[in-house]
């Protein structure tokens, strides 16, 4: 990683899906720096779970570019550096799966195996790296669920599970969406803390929310999205009572 290079350096993008008449994002230009945690905030349908899906390369821009930290998004993830939590909705939690089988999956792009040979290796881990499972999931309050079904977990756990994923993975770029939702006061304190450090740590933490009060408070920098980037910015300066009226349609009280 380069001193002072752009974690995220988005050029005109644009994204549409089939179908639809108008463009999802339009001329979305974005220069974010990295070691940073940065709030994406914007209503429903702005177009925040579009954006990560551009920049994890799930979905490709319609016009523009995008770099992440100099590479491409191609290369970018070819080389793990990038870890994306989706959306609740997104995740098939029904898989049968245990969670250190999870956390495990966080480590197959360090190894230089086919997918074959992953699958097939599945149970075959070093010492070292069966020791940093349990790390993480101690980090993350969840030893005790070590050996547990995903699916038996609450929606927190799951949550914290898939963030000591990303943590085992190690990734220079962490995008997560919604990662508070449904979650409750202490997981939330596990979770923004987990990202507070690892943003210290020269990671670059990208975090879609609705939570206001949580950006205010975590974030150092706040990204306002609505189908393109409206301001980006100090998160006390930008996140006022009449921007969130205005892109919102009503006050919230707690502002
Ligand atoms: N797979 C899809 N096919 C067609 N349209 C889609 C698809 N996914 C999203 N959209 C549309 O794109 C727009 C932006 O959706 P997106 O999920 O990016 O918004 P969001 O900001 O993440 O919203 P939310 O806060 O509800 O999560 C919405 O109008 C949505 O209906
Ligand atoms: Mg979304």
């Amino acid at each position: 990683m380069t001193i002072n290079q752009l974690a995220v350096e988005a050029k005109a993008v644009s994204a549409s899906y089939s179908g639809a008449k108008e463009p999802i994002l339009y001329d979305v230009n974005l220069e974010l720096p990295q070691g940073n945690f940065i709030a994406l905030i914007g209503p429903n349908g702005a177009g925040k779970s579009t954006l990560f899906k551009l920049l994890v390369g799930l979905k490709k821009p319609e016009q523009g570019s995008i770099r992440l930290n100099g590479d491409t998004v191609k290369a970018h993830r070819k080389k793990q550096k990038i870890s994306y939590i989706p959306q609740e909705g997104e995740l098939d939690w029904d898989f049968p799966i245990l969670v250190k089988d999870v956390i495990k999956t966080g480590l197959f792009g360090k190894r230089n195996y086919s997918l074959f040979d992953k699958l097939l290796r599945f149970n075959l881990y070093k010492k070292e790296e069966l020791q940093k499972i349990d790390e993480v999931l101690e980090l993350v309050d969840l030893k005790n669920k070590k050996n547990s079904p995903i699916k038996s977990l609450s929606g927190g756990q799951k949550k914290r599970v898939f963030l000591a994923r990303a943590l085992i993975q190690n990734a220079e770029i962490l995008l997560l969406d919604e990662p508070l939702t449904g979650v409750d006061q202490q997981s939330e304190e596990i979770i923004m803390d987990l990202l507070k450090k690892g943003a210290a740590d020269g990671k670059t933490i990208l975090m879609a929310s609705h939570d206001i009060a949580a950006t205010r408070e975590y974030a150092d920098l706040a990204i306002l999205i609505n189908k393109t980037i409206i301001k980006v910015g100090d998160p006390d300066e930008l996140i006022t009572k009449e921007w969130i009226k205005e892109v919102f349609g009503k006050s919230l009280h707690y502002l």
